[in-house]
């Protein structure tokens, strides 16, 4: 088969290439400032520095969520599970009131986290940087637990789950 010419990317060429990038999936939440709660499905979770741990977070321009993380200089991270692919839409889709009849886990300073996640991370924001349309945001872990489970993955635009090869871990993550 040949492969395309090279071209200049637009936002769907963009979008189609990095979506053959295979990532988890999390919520980001906020609280906006008068005690409701803001969040949004992200794939752009990255972590930065392991000590001091910082993540960092990617957030559309003119999301309720980019501003609420803005207004409060603080944001948590809910990594969601296989199971949680109705939660991952939800919270992707525009408009909708999100939190409406879902029990939600609070972080010891209050914050909204999905409950059952597989990891759940409080963060102070260390700094933020406007890149292109979007606002990125480095997050100070200041609180965190985590549990077992497998992962929701997502690729070219559909959810999944992870399984591994069987084969040994990787001595240098654990
Ligand atoms: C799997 C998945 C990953 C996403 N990742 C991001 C992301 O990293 N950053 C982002 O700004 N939007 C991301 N989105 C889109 C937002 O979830 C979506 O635009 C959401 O509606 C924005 O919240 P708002 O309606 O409050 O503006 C993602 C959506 C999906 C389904």
């Amino acid at each position: 088969m040949t492969l395309p010419a090279f071209h200049a990317p637009t936002p769907t060429d963009m979008r189609r290439s990095m979506g053959r990038f295979t990532t988890g999936v999390a919520v980001v939440s906020a609280d906006d400032g008068d005690g409701n709660p803001s969040a949004m499905t992200i794939s752009s979770l990255t972590s930065i520095s392991l000590d001091p741990a910082i993540l960092l977070v990617s957030l559309t321009h003119g999301s309720r969520t980019t501003e609420a993380v803005e207004a409060a200089g603080s944001f948590a991270v809910s990594v969601l599970g296989s199971r949680q692919e109705a939660l991952a839409r939800r919270f992707a889709t525009r408009g909708g009131a999100r939190f409406d009849d879902l029990p939600c886990d609070r972080s010891r300073s209050g914050l909204p986290l999905i409950k059952d996640a597989l990891a759940q991370l409080e963060c102070r924001v260390h700094s933020a940087h406007d890149i292109g349309d979007h606002r990125v945001f480095y997050g100070e872990v200041t609180d965190m637990r985590c549990r077992e489970g497998t992962g929701l993955v997502f690729y070219s635009g559909r959810f999944g789950d992870f399984h591994d090869f069987g084969h040994d871990e990787v001595p240098w993550l654990f």
